[in-house]
């Protein structure tokens, strides 16, 4: 089985982006790692990220169409973005949502997230593990 996991906008910038923040891991580590991940898990993971809006929409309208399911860090949209968010609300599989910070603990304009009440759940906080554990989600999720 197929999963998307959807990075937003900055996120290209993993490893040299605020490392205190955000961690040293690129964002092509962080893909291969999850790539990894997937196969352990029997699932086949694909890695996408984008700055431009309207590609993540694109992306999230593919995942709808093919009853995908999703791990999704929104990372800024996540804030603000109900395009986004009306595009997830359209999901017809699980959709994750991940942050690598805790955004509770960061900035007030952080704490809350337009994308969560569509999503099945949401990590935030535990780094890369987060997608780690998404995906774990994700396999147990899988009827058979
Ligand atoms: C983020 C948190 C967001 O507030 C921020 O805009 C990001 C990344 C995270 O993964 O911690 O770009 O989603």
């Amino acid at each position: 089985p197929k999963v998307l996991v959807l990075n937003g906008v900055n996120l290209g910038r993993l490893g040299a982006r605020e490392p205190n923040v955000y961690g040293n891991l690129s964002h092509a580590e962080l893909a291969d790692q999850l790539v990894a991940t997937g196969l352990t898990l029997g699932l086949n993971v694909q890695v996408r990220q984008t700055d431009d809006e309207a590609e993540l929409v694109r992306w999230l309208h593919e995942a709808a169409d093919g009853e995908l399911p999703v791990v999704l860090n929104p990372a800024a949209w996540s804030h603000y973005s109900i395009a986004i968010r009306d595009a997830a609300a359209q999901r017809t599989a699980d959709l994750v949502e991940v942050h690598l910070s805790n955004i509770h603990a960061r900035e007030e304009f952080r704490h809350h997230s337009v994308i969560s009440a569509v999503a099945s759940g949401v990590i935030a906080g535990l780094g890369p593990l987060g997608y780690e554990l998404a995906l774990r989600f994700v396999a147990a999720r899988r009827p058979g």
